[in-house]
Formats: C-alpha cells, structure tokens, sequence
C-alpha cells in the first residue's frame, strides 16, 4: 500500500523528563508497529540539555541535572537528570534504522536554551538598562539556570556575539557525527526576544545587517545555522514560529503546529515543504479529552492552510511534549494508540467508516501492549461527553501546584510583556521613549528583567499600563478579532502623542493618558486619515494631528471607516457622523480664504452648535500643550501663517476662537 506521506513522525521531549535509553528503544518497537518513519528527538530545552557534546563537557555536566521540578502534581524528584552519550546515541540510530525510522535531533534555538545559557552563560545578551534618559551597559549579566518549571523564557542566545554564533556551528558539526540522517531540526518556536532587543550586541547586528526588528535578527540567526546545515549536506526544520521574520529558502521545511497557517501556506508557494504537526489535532500530550482517537480518524487528508500546495505536504508529526510526562508508561498511554491512528490514517489506508478504522487499530493495540506499553482503553478511543469532562477535569489537576500555577502567571505577564514590546516597534515608536516605557514594564516581569531599570516620571509609566491594557484587549479581549492594520493604525496614536509631547517641550513624554484609553478599549479605531469613535449613539469624528486635510482621503476614509464598521459593528454602520472641533468654528471663516482646506472640511458638515468660549484651537495651532497654557505669552505666539496671525490677533483682543459640532452631511469634496 502506497504511503500518502512521505513524514510520519513522532517527537519524543527528552528535556522536560529524561527517558532512559532501553524506553526509548521500546517506544520505537511500538513506534514501528504504527507505520512511524520518523522520532524527532526533542534533546535540548530550558528544562534539559540531554545530548553529550565532547567538545563542550559543560552542556551535560551542567545541563543534565536539574534535581527537583515544579510540573503540577507529579513528583519533584522524577527523571529529572540524565544524559544520552555518543555511545547511547549510536545505539538508538542503529535500532530505529533497523525498523526505517530516522532518527531527527532536534536542539531548540535561539529561545528555550536556558540548560545552553547555564553551562555556557558568556554566549547568552548583554544587558543594558535605561539611566534617567540614557542607555546605558551594565555588567551584571543576566542570570541563567537549568529550569524546573514549565513555560515560556527569555534565554536566547546572543545573535549579536560572533562567538556564540560560532560555539552554535560548532555543537552543530558535533551532532551532524552522531545523527547521519537527511533532516536536522533547530527549533526556533517561543523566541522571546526581550533581551535581545536590549542587547547592545544584538542591536549593532540588527543595524549592521540592516534587520527591521528582533523577529527578523531570528531569521538572520536561522538562515545562518540552516546554511550551516545545508552546506553539509542536510536538511534543516523549523518550527512555523521561524517565518514570523520573513520567508526562508524552500531547502528548510517548515513544521506547523500553531497560528494560522498563513505564512506556511505562502511557503509551500513559494516551493517549501511543510509537516503537519497543528497542536489542537497532533500535539499527544493533550488529553483524550482534547483529541481523542476518532478525532485523528475524522481529520481532512489536508489542512486548510496546505490547500491548493498538497504536493509541498511532507507528512505529518505527532509531539508528545513531556512536562507532564515522567516516564515511559505515562509516554506509552499517551502515544498509542493515537500514534496508531495518525499511522492508519495518514499512511495511504482507507477507513470510511469509524468501526473500521477501530478494529484495525486493536490488533496493533495488542501489539503494542506485548511490549509491555498500555495504551488507552477503548472507552477512551471515542469519548462520551461525561468522560470527557472528567478526563479534563483530571488533567486540570494533574497540571496545578503553587510553583506551577506561580510559573504559569509569570509566563503570561512575559508574553503580555513581548507582546507590547512588539507593538512599540510596529508603531515606530521614538527607540528613546520606547525604551523607558518598557523598563516600565519591565518592573512586571523582575522575574526575568531584573527589577533595575528606571523610573520615567515622563508618562513611560502610565503609556505602558495603557499598552498592556491594549495588548491583553488583543490577546483575548475586544480587539482580538478586528484587522490587524486597523489595530496598528489605531495604536500609532501613542507615538503621535509622544512626537507632539516633543514639539511642545522639546523632549519625548506622554501626557494623553486619559484619551488614549479610548483607543485602546475597541471603541475608538482609526480608518485611513480620520478616527472614528463609537459612543452614545453616534460615530464621532476625531482629526489626528499628523493629516494633512486632503479632501479625497478623508472622503476615502468615510467610505473605508463605513465599510469596517459593516464588517465588525453592522449596528454602528448607519449611525450619524459627528465631529466636534474647533474646526468647525464659525470664525475662522473670518481668518481664513474662502479656498482654504479648513473651510472645504467645514462644508461637509451641518453646523449642529457652537461653542464660543472654547480655546482648544490654540494648542493645535501654536503647538502649545495643554499643561503650557496658563503660562503662555500671546504677545510671543508667532505669526507666520494666515492662521497663526489671525488666531493671534483674535486671542489678543481677549477673543476665544470657539468650536463647533457638526454633522456629516455631504462628502468632504463637493
Ligand atoms: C512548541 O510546541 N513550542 C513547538
Ligand atoms: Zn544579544
């Protein structure tokens, strides 16, 4: 029978639990007895190093043990140490070959390499903090261990240090003696980037390298290992997380397991291969409850995002992440038969109904139980929704102790944490007021930053409150689902602010506070030219101060802003339109020509009031800010446009220049 898939694979995480090489010998009997070609052996991570490398003793001497663990409820002391040598290496090649399994080491780089950082902590950033305004570098290297909690961290190695790209190259060439297959997996998921983009190292190579931000250092950093790679002849692999910075040669293949597939699908375009490995579908240390066995069954032949590109599908890839995994029998209940199913289904077989693909799986079930390996009982092949829900219920549990749960929180603080940093750099936010507002931040992850960094005093504070407010709206919140280019469009209010704050002091601060929580909230979004905010029954307009009054973009703006608020808030898309400004004050009619874009955008509009004594037109015109204007010397104003002179003369007479609110009637160029 013809295979489908030319990658059936398994991936055993020897990090979070270290499995003893007779298990790993019998996982691959049982593996073979499946229809599996391929262990993907997980051999580094944060909480693990578990390859010996003779070159670099300190990787398993220090990387190997870690004594105790924080995983839920599963014992402390359980297979926490351990290392495979050359020797046990050797061993596990020759016996997975023998039954046509090639054998894929996996060291997961740059992020998840605490274990790397511990043994060898000159190869991970330099840390530098701000000082009052300046940057400055600070000895105090950043502190690494071999971790015994699970999560996400921000250990990377150092992209900007020559010697540590080296060392990499280096345990590369090590491992390419050990593992004589094609493929070559180096990670790249998880990359948290916080210390490299404080790293001055890693900033000199962004600029040397003309890179945009961090993402784009790690394909800087992926290409340069995967060259490494290639140029030996083998195959590199990545996890989907590698594309985040820009494509990559179509010699890598890419494993799925999280997102959209967006990128993936423009990969397998551009004539990359693709493993099919999505967590809510393959990831095998979920419960049953999550996939149980006649989900593997009912999936498509091929993902949405692979559609229209099956020829660039290589095959498909079954984890079994291990944190909660302690050892070969919890590993063998987890694995089969699920791993059977994903056999049976994606290797060429057809199965069109249910009890056929199950009787199938019996036989090697039993197969695989005289290996000494129990699987899942059959009730739990196709669970009953009360099954289900214990079987949740169980796992719940199992997951859930202070350290675990205090390890958890502080990964969700450190993802909120990169996420803003992320968004500072997609705004272009000004680098020096960037920088203060996430020491800011900083102070909300001590755990990882260190606690050092400075106060701000110049809005940094309450701007990183508010954008971390806008990132958790992101994550899960009222903005999770709207456009992504409304999302930055609408946030690149705070580097407006921050510009205007400097224009008006001569230095960058934030003193907005109290109307950027608006846009942050998902109910203020900016739509080409103009802001639109939905409230009390009318869309109000607001004028950015960065536009230039053009006549046909804010007319293009309406229509793009009614065709958003179609899509996303069909209630709001007929509302009237409303703008109160002093833009539409009824003087400048006096101060200015008839031709003038002022005047053009009043007649868009139906005056609906007026307030005279409303002055804010002075802080736009003169830009002045608000807190500068008990102190303002109207003698001192300049004069150099036909509005300035007017508004001045005006403001000398002890005249205010008024604000009107208007309705939009007709569109901005008549
Ligand atoms: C992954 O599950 N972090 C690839
Ligand atoms: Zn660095």
């Amino acid at each position: 029978m013809a295979n489908r898939y030319a990658w059936r694979g398994f991936m055993l995480d020897a990090a979070r639990h270290f499995m003893p090489v007779d298990d790993v010998l019998r996982l691959i009997d049982a593996a073979a007895l499946c229809g599996v070609n391929v262990m993907h052996w997980h051999l580094a991570d944060d909480q693990g190093w578990r390859v010996e490398i003779e070159r670099f003793p300190e990787l398993t001497r220090v990387g190997a043990f870690r004594g105790a663990s924080h995983f839920g409820t599963l014992p402390a002391d359980a297979h926490n140490d351990g290392f495979y040598t050359a020797g046990d290496v050797r061993r596990v090649v020759e016996h997975a070959g023998a039954r046509g399994i090639e054998v894929v080491p996996e060291i997961d780089l740059p992020g998840h390499s605490s274990t790397l950082l511990a043994a060898y902590p000159q190869y991970g950033c330099r840390r530098t903090v701000t000082d009052g305004r300046r940057e400055r570098y600070i000895e105090k290297p950043y502190k690494y261990d071999v971790l015994g909690i699970p999560g996400i961290f921000p250990n990377l190695v150092c992209a900007g240090s020559d010697a540590a790209v080296g060392f990499l190259e280096d345990v590369l060439d090590e491992l390419i003696k050990l593992f004589p297959g094609r493929y070559f997996h180096i990670g790249g998921d998880e990359a948290v980037k916080l210390h490299w983009r404080r790293c001055p190292d890693c900033r000199r190579r962004m600029e040397g390298e003309g890179l945009p931000d961090a993402e784009a250092l790690q394909r800087w950093l992926v290409l340069r290992l995967g060259q490494h790679l290639h140029d030996r002849g083998k195959r590199p692999i990545v996890w989907n997380d590698a594309l985040a910075g820009g494509p990559l040669p179509d010699w890598f293949v890419v494993q799925q397991w999280a997102g959209d597939g967006e990128q993936a699908r423009r990969f397998m375009a551009e004539g990359g291969q693709v493993i099919w490995s999505e967590v809510g579908h393959f990831y095998l240390d979920y419960p049953y409850s999550a996939i149980d066995v006649h989900h593997i069954w009912a999936l498509p032949d091929v993902p949405a995002f692979a559609e229209g590109h099956e020829d660039k599908l290589l095959g498909v890839e079954c984890p079994l992440w291990t944190e909660y995994v302690p050892d070969v029998d919890r590993a063998g209940y987890l694995l089969f038969p699920r791993l059977a199913a994903a056999g049976l289904r994606f290797g060429g077989g057809d199965f069109p109904t249910w009890e056929g693909f199950r009787d199938a799986l019996k036989e090697t079930q039993a197969r695989v139980a005289a290996l000494g390996l129990e699987g899942a009982p059959e009730a739990y092949w196709r669970m009953t929704p009360e099954d289900a829900a214990r079987d949740r219920e169980a796992e719940a549990l199992r997951r859930r102790s202070p350290e675990t749960d205090a390890a958890c929180d502080a990964e969700a603080r450190l993802l909120m944490q990169e996420d803003l940093e992320r968004l500072l750099y997609a705004i272009r936010m000004p680098w020096g007021f960037a920088l203060r507002v996430m020491d800011a931040a900083w102070r909300r992850v001590p755990e990882y930053c260190g606690a050092d960094a400075s106060a701000g005093g110049d809005g940094a504070e309450v701007m990183a409150d508010q954008l971390l407010t806008a990132v958790r709206s992101r994550r899960d919140g009222a903005w999770r689902d709207l456009p992504e280019d409304v999302w930055l469009d609408t946030m690149a209010a705070y580097p407006r602010f921050v510009n205007e704050h400097r224009r008006s002091y001569g230095r960058y601060g934030f003193d907005r506070g109290f109307w950027t929580t608006r846009h942050a909230g998902a109910r203020l979004f900016r739509v080409g030219a103009l802001e639109y905010e939905l409230k009390d029954g009318e869309v109000g307009l607001h004028i950015p101060s960065d536009i230039a009054l053009d006549m046909d973009a804010l007319d293009a703006s309406v229509a793009a802003a009614r065709d958003f608020l179609g899509r996303f808030f069909p209630e709001w898309r007929d509302a009237p339109m409303t703008c109160e400004t002093w833009l539409l004050s009824p003087k400048l009619d006096d101060l200015l020509p008839d031709a003038s874009r002022i005047r053009a955008f009043r007649r868009a509009f139906d005056l609906l009031s007026v307030d005279p004594g409303d002055d804010d037109a002075v802080e736009w015109v003169f830009n002045v800010a608000a807190g500068q204007r008990d102190a303002l010397d109207f003698a001192a104003l300049p004069e150099d446009t036909a509005l300035r002179r007017g508004m001045k003369a005006l403001l000398l007479r002890d005249e205010k220049p008024g604000a009107g609110k208007g309705r939009l009637a007709r569109g901005f160029r008549q």
